[in-house]
């Protein structure tokens, strides 16, 4: 049984300040649930959540990490740092790192190979542009996406990643994939996984849909039977919408 898993991505918004304004409205709304829920906020601010949600279930993650152990790497930031603040999840490979810093299949598998030695869970993004979908080679980039961070994976580990699918050209456009768009790939990326490690691992990957996910849409992008959860970024800023998400 997979547990449904909905992941926050705050991007580069908000700060202290509003962090704790939000913390608290959230842990006020915030009922027991039997769904995952995890922020992933920018690094300065991580120890800062890890306080503020401390004594609750709602865990706290990154939105990249360096795979090297220590040394001269000027800005960026190791695992075992993330490992040190007790931090839970790790966001990689996100578009965004993929449009506007360089980051690449290869440095991806890297970063998922140094996760997999620790305690911080990855959540591996994919997903195609519109220039891509138009041409309609969506399964082939994601599938090439796929192949190249999980080359030399582990199926131990494999079973234990999260996996966000998020087409680019839905990110923050407020143009959501419909549920049957979404559900289409999100099974695609388990057969793809099926095929690299068999069906067991392929049945415990949660797979997430991500891009422009709202309260309004929330629950027929849950109710599909390949989507386990959501990463959510613009409405993850707001307390009450990011709740009324979880509670699809
Ligand atoms: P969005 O972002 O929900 O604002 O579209 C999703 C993401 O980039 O993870």
């Amino acid at each position: 049984m997979r547990i449904p898993f909905i992941a926050g991505n705050w991007k580069m918004f908000k700060t202290g300040r509003e962090i704790v304004t939000f913390a608290e409205e959230f842990k006020a709304l915030y009922q027991d649930t039997d769904v995952k829920t995890a922020i992933c906020a920018p690094y300065v601010y991580l120890g800062l959540l890890k306080n503020l949600f401390s004594g609750t279930d709602i865990k706290v993650g990154a939105q990249n990490a360096f795979y090297e152990e220590e040394g001269a790497f000027t800005g960026e930031v190791s695992v075992k740092m993330l490992e040190d603040l007790g931090v839970d999840y790790c966001i990689i490979g996100h578009s965004e790192r993929r449009q506007y810093f360089g980051e690449t299949d290869e440095s991806i598998n890297k970063k998922l190979k140094r996760l997999f030695r620790g305690t911080v869970t990855p959540i591996l993004c994919v997903g195609e542009n519109l220039r891509q979908r138009e041409k309609e080679e969506q399964y082939l980039v994601v599938r090439d996406q796929l192949m190249g961070a999980l080359s030399g994976i582990s199926p131990e580990d494999a079973a234990s990643l999260i996996i966000a699918y998020e087409p680019v050209w839905a990110i923050g456009t407020g143009k959501t994939a419909t549920p049957e768009q979404a559900e289409d790939m999100c099974e695609f990326i388990r057969n793809a996984v099926e095929a690299l490690y068999g069906e067991a691992v392929a049945d415990q990957v949660v797979i997430q849909y991500g891009g422009s996910v709202k309260p309004a849409n929330a629950s027929e992008i849950m109710n599909m039977s390949n989507i386990d959860g959501a990463l959510v970024g613009g409405a993850s800023l707001n307390a009450k919408d990011f709740m009324d998400i979880i509670d699809f």
